[in-house]
């Protein structure tokens, strides 16, 4: 069994509604692609991001991109087995083409995008020239476009990326991140003007749509 199996397993039945919840909070928007952040690191983003694009592929056979931004600890390649191959930074950068770092995985529907080269320097993957055209690039070769990235108060810009996306969801790691440091992150990609569809409520496991979480 691949080790991402392993660390999904115990989130999948609280998944099964989650397309639903999307449809329902998106009211008329399509909801495509899809940022997956927190306000810290470590909340969960990975694991959260992993178990939406499995269930989106798996229960709802949509053809799904999960990529890898996560730029201060990129984790797929290893989840996945891939070793060092290029991807989402080398995209970013405009070395590559989506052919080269699109990767199907062994469950169907599933492809995933690696970080690519690392880098200390977030500015390469959050300043590339036509940010936005290369992720709606993206958003156009499939149903889903699921982005792990980064933790929102590690970065000054993860706020303006996030704006790039059709929606985004917030990782909050139950009775650890304080609720005044989920506030000011939650308002920070709202000020930048992010639709935020959703909170996932991590080691509680509730998902509670925006309405409740506003
Ligand atoms: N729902 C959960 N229940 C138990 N452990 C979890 C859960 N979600 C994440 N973890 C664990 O918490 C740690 C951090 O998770 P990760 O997804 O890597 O966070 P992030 O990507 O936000 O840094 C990992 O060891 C992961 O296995
Ligand atoms: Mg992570």
């Amino acid at each position: 069994m691949a080790d991402y199996k392993r660390l999904i397993s115990g989130n999948k039945r609280e998944l099964l509604n989650f397309k639903g919840n999307l449809l329902s909070t998106a009211a008329g928007k399509t909801v495509k692609s899809i940022m997956v952040t927190s306000a810290m690191n470590g909340e969960g983003k990975t694991t959260a991001a992993l178990s939406l694009a499995y269930t989106l592929a798996v229960n709802a056979k949509d053809n799904v991109y999960l990529a890898d931004g996560s730029w201060n600890s990129p984790k797929m390649d290893k989840i996945f087995n891939m070793g060092e191959v290029q991807g989402i930074s080398d995209y970013f950068r405009g070395e590559v083409g989506l052919d080269t770092i699109v990767r199907q995985t062994l469950t169907e529907n599933l492809s995933v995008i690696p970080f690519g080269k690392k880098t200390t320097n977030s500015m390469e993957i959050l300043k590339p020239t036509m940010l936005k055209e290369k992720i709606d690039e993206l958003r156009s070769k499939c149903d889903y476009v699921i982005f792990d990235s980064a933790s929102i108060m590690g970065s000054a810009d993860i706020a303006v990326l996030s704006t790039f996306f059709d929606g985004v969801i917030m990782v909050v790691e139950c009775e650890k991140t304080k609720w005044q440091v989920v506030d000011l992150a939650k308002s920070k990609l709202e000020s930048a003007g992010a639709n935020i569809i959703g909170a996932v409520l991590n080691k509680r496991k509730f998902y509670i749509p925006r309405w409740l979480y506003g």
